[in-house]
Formats: C-alpha cells, sequence, structure tokens
C-alpha cells in the first residue's frame, strides 16, 4: 500500500509513475515523467477505473492487490484504450477471471485490435451516453467523449460522490512522485506549463470535441476530476476548466508576443532579439523568444497556444521555409491553430522567398488569422534600411493588441 493515496472514503489511486520514458508516445519529451493514473472502488462491488501502462503494470497489480484484500475485482471501467492506459489490461483480466468489462463499443473493438483477446472470455457490458450503472451505494453515469482524443472515449461521473472520471481530459505531463491532489502542488508555478504543452499537442486539435465536453460538465456537480495523468482535483475546479474553455475554443491565454525564429548564422536570431528588445521598449514585456532549432516543437505549440501575437521570422532556405520552421508551421495547421494575430519577418540573401511562403500556408491553411501587413525584409543581416519597417512592425503589434482590447472590452459590455 505504499505508494496508494485514498481519493474518497472508498476510493483508491492505484496508478503509478514513469520516469524512465523519454518520450511520450515516442515523441514529446517529459523531463518531469508523467503518472498513469488508475482508480479503484471499494463498493458493494468492487470497480477498478482504468489500466496502466506496461512499464508500471507491476506497481498497478501490487497496488489493486493491496487495496482490494481478500475481495475479488468484480468491474473493470476502460474509459479509454490507448495503450497508456489500456496496456496492462490483459495483465488484469488473467488475474481476476470473474471481473466483467465496461467500455463502449468502439472500446472493446480496440481491444481486440491490440490483441487483447481474452476480454471475450470476460461478460462485456457496452455502455453508452446516459447510460448508468450502480455499484451498490455508488451509481454512475456514462458520458460519450468521442475524439478527446480518440473516438472510442468514455467518460464517467459517480453521481453519489460526484466525482468525474475524465480520461486524458484535464491531464497533464509530470510525474505525481507522492503528491496526489491539485492542492498538494503549485499547479500554476510548476504543472500549468505542462498540461498546456499536454493539452494543445495531444488533444489541440480537436477543440470542438473538448467544447462539447465542457458542456456536459456544466451540467453536472463536479466536486472531484480524477483524469487518467496528473493531479486529481479537489478545489479551484474554475482555475483548470477556464484553461481548458480557452484552449479548446483558440483563445489565447494572454496578451504577449512568441517570437518564434529559424536563423542559420544568427543575422535572424539578431532581428528577432531587436524585436524582442523593442516592444519592451514600448511597455510589452510579455515576450517569449524560441529558436526553432532549439526548442522542442511540442514548447512552440504551447506557447502558440498561450500567447495572442506570434511574430515568424524566418531565414530562406533552399527558396522556401527554413526546415525547422516549416514543421512548427505544419503543426500549428495539424493541431488547428487559430484566431491569432500573426507577423511576418523575413531574411534572405538573395531571392527572399519565405516570407511569401508563410504567408502562404497561414492564408490558406490556418482559419482566422490576421497576418500585418507590417512585414520585415531582411537582406542577409538587420541594417539601417530595417529600421523604420522594425518600428513599423513593433507599433503594429502595440496597435493591434489595442484593438482587440477595445474589441472585447466592446463585447464584454
Ligand atoms: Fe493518456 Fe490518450 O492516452
Amino acid at each position: 500500500m505504499y505508494t496508494v493515496r485514498k481519493v474518497t472514503d472508498d476510493l483508491y489511486w492505484v496508478g503509478g509513475n514513469d520516469h524512465r520514458l523519454e518520450l511520450f508516445e515516442n515523441i514529446f519529451p517529459i523531463p518531469r515523467g508523467v503518472s498513469y493514473n488508475s482508480y479503484l472502488l471499494l463498493d458493494e462491488k468492487t470497480v477498478l477505473f482504468d489500466t496502466v501502462d506496461w512499464s508500471i503494470a507491476r506497481e498497478l497489480v501490487k497496488n489493486v492487490k493491496d487495496v482490494l484484500g481478500d475481495r475479488d475485482l468484480d468491474y473493470l471501467v476502460v474509459h479509454h484504450m490507448e495503450p497508456d492506459h489500456g496496456g496492462s489490461l490483459e495483465e488484469i483480466l488473467m488475474r481476476y477471471p470473474n471481473v466483467k468489462i465496461i467500455s463502449s463499443e468502439q472500446g472493446f473493438d480496440f481491444m481486440r485490435q491490440f490483441g487483447f483477446n481474452k476480454v471475450d472470455e470476460h461478460e462485456q457490458i457496452i455502455v453508452k451516453e446516459g447510460d448508468t450503472y450502480s455499484f451498490g451505494k455508488h451509481n454512475f453515469a456514462f458520458v460519450e467523449a468521442p475524439m478527446v482524443h480518440w473516438p472510442e472515449v468514455i467518460l464517467s461521473y459517480d453521481t453519489t460522490d460526484k466525482v468525474l472520471f475524465s480520461a486524458d481530459a484535464f491531464g497533464t505531463f509530470g510525474a505525481l512522485d507522492g503528491k496526489l491532489f491539485n492542492d498538494e502542488v503549485n499547479f500554476d508555478r510548476d504543472w500549468l506549463d505542462d498540461a498546456r504543452r499536454y493539452y494543445t499537442n495531444i488533444v489541440g486539435k480537436y477543440g470542438p470535441f473538448v467544447q462539447d465536453v465542457l458542456k456536459k460538465a456544466s451540467t453536472l456537480d463536479i466536486k472531484y476530476i480524477c483524469p487518467l495523468h496528473g493531479p486529481v482535483w479537489r478545489s479551484d475546479l474554475g482555475y483548470l476548466i477556464d484553461k481548458y474553455d480557452k484552449w479548446s475554443s483558440y483563445v489565447p491565454e494572454e496578451e504577449g508576443v512568441m517570437i518564434a525564429y529559424a536563423s542559420m548564422y544568427g543575422n535572424t536570431e539578431y532581428a528577432a532579439e531587436a524585436l524582442a528588445g523593442q516592444l519592451c521598449e514600448k511597455g510589452m514585456t510579455n515576450v517569449v523568444v524560441h529558436d526553432v532549432s532549439k526548442t522542442d516543437i511540442s514548447e512552440l505549440i504551447s506557447d502558440t497556444f498561450k500567447y495572442s501575437h506570434i511574430v515568424l521570422a524566418s531565414v530562406t532556405y533552399n527558396l522556401g521555409i527554413y526546415p525547422n520552421m516549416k514543421d512548427f508551421i505544419n503543426d500549428m495547421v495539424a493541431l488547428n491553430v487559430q484566431n491569432r494575430t500573426i507577423a511576418i519577418v523575413e531574411n534572405g540573401s538573395w531571392a527572399c522567398t519565405v516570407g511569401d511562403k508563410m504567408q502562404d500556408v497561414i492564408d490558406e491553411e490556418l482559419k482566422l488569422c490576421d497576418v500585418l501587413n507590417d512585414r520585415v525584409t531582411i537582406n542577409s543581416s538587420l541594417n539601417k534600411a530595417n529600421e523604420n519597417d522594425m518600428h513599423g512592425l513593433v507599433d503594429a503589434i502595440i496597435d493591434s493588441m489595442k484593438k482587440n482590447r477595445e474589441l472585447q472590452e466592446k463585447l464584454n459590455s
């Protein structure tokens, strides 16, 4: 029972942490690790909610055994079949041959697709939107959450203790390391960046589906949110829901500027730094500068969702967009980034084409994004001839922020 934590009187966290995995989904760096949350309810029936990644199966098995004591496991609820949660499913089925499985129809399909054929030796209960189930004292309602962020996802709501089991929604990168609840950590200081990076890169594309879930959740009286990754929420739920509302509706979290630059020999970098400095001179100090060759793309995407204004500063490469910048812009398109003000700084020693190429992608593939007319074109390095254009761009950014603010005030009044 060493790592087990109590969530409520009869609900236990029986998951685990992974500090050894370098890349989540083999793509996203997780220097702070990740938790795989699994929960066990001891009611008249015993119910396990989701399993964990195979890497920590041994810990799950021990935790479940410790909490169950002499009792058998009666039910396994599978909210989401991605292998970071479904990976230990068969291990549980083998150890508890009488366990009944509750999942969506597609959830069962995925179990078989992933090769967990043992499911067909168990009683299967298919649930859909609005179905209810009682485990004794605790009554559950099931909510479909398709494309958050897989199609088979269901959430469940314990109407007795008002606990929402939210699958990947409201989850975050970061290992728990003994802490479980949001009020046991400084979330805003230590977790928010990872929560944003997790959401925007993994679920970001599916904003409208998340909005549907938020609408459904708004009709429920929720006291606890139990996600599949990261802290359990039992206070200040509005803080997290507000973040999710902003991210999923593509509303910037903050008025500020992210400058992403692609530079081969430091000249475009110099321009990016000069721009950041001049913005600060004009009072806009909420500015971050990223080198697209050095910053992981998941961080670039995360800040794209955070800030209202994005400056893309790129050198021309093979008569087009510098590869790392191109990857970043393609990822913005793939993740449905929208509703941002974008400025372009281009550099080329001859045939400077990158600005037009970036503008074409933005115009054709990013929704509701305004590109400022005040483009800065650099020939090799920033020089006297660029002075007016640089000042013009700084003023245009500040001005557009002011206009956005005025528009927002009008909408709020
Ligand atoms: Fe955490 Fe979509 O799995």
